[in-house]
């Protein structure tokens, strides 16, 4: 009986720009991952399937075995932490920024408030110049608070900057630039390398292909 293999995707961005590149490292899903209700989707490959999780739950998986392997933004991984995950393979998929946005000229406020959902990189980031902020943890929308007088600056994601800019914000400090990386159970990279090395090894032509 083959070893089983786990990989952990999120549904959205992150499965729409993985697929083609497990497609090209020879593994498809049996079935549409976007149009299932299914949570273990099997795929073409003997002993290879997919578990569908909310992308913030890929790390969780990974480090604790529920996946031998997942496709992370490097934002959901700085913001989860810790030294837990193999982190081999940066896929160049779902690229964008962190940035801290406001309306213009509120960078200068001594003690903002700052919604976020991204609380760990938001502490760091202005606990690393030393300057002090009030965080509020949101889950979403992050664009609407300083509208409604909740925050005077959000950390989040920015790509093309049009919902900045159809909020009257606008980005005022970089924090990471950010794209998906390929995450591995530590245990599993030794327990199982002799199958994950030629996934590691196709895909890794594959992001070099479509680079
Ligand atoms: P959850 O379901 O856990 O709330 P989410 O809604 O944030 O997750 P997506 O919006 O699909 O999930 O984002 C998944 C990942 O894609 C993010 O973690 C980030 O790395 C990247 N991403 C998010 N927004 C953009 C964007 N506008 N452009 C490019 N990449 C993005
Ligand atoms: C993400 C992010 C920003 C937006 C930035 O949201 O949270 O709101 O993209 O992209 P832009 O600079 O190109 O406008 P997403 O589109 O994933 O929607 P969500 O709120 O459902 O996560």
């Amino acid at each position: 009986m083959q070893e089983q293999l786990t990989i952990a995707l999120s549904k959205g961005r992150i499965l729409e720009e993985t697929l083609p590149l497990l497609a090209a490292a020879g593994i498809e899903p049996a079935e549409d991952p976007e149009a299932s209700r299914r949570l273990v989707i099997p795929s073409n490959r003997d002993g290879v399937q997919l578990v569908i999780v909310r992308a913030t739950d890929v790390p969780t998986y990974v480090e604790h075995g529920g996946a031998d392997l997942g496709v992370a933004g490097k934002d959901v991984l700085l913001e989860y932490g810790g030294q837990g995950l193999y982190e081999p393979l940066d896929l160049g998929i779902a690229r964008c920024r962190l940035m801290v946005a406001g309306r213009p000229g509120s960078e200068v406020l001594r003690r903002p408030r700052v919604a976020t959902k991204f609380v760990n990189i938001a502490r760091r980031h202005f606990a690393a110049q030393g300057r002090q902020a009030e965080l509020i943890k949101l889950y979403g929308s992050m664009e609407l608070a300083p509208l409604v007088g909740l925050a005077d600056l959000i950390v989040d994601l920015v790509d093309t900057g049009n919902t900045l800019r159809a909020n009257g914000l606008e980005p005022l400090e970089p924090i990471a630039d950010i794209s998906s990386r390929l995450v591995v159970n530590k245990a599993a990279m030794k327990m199982k390398y002799r199958r994950i090395r030629p996934l590691l090894e196709g895909l890794r032509d594959a992001v070099a292909a479509a680079a």
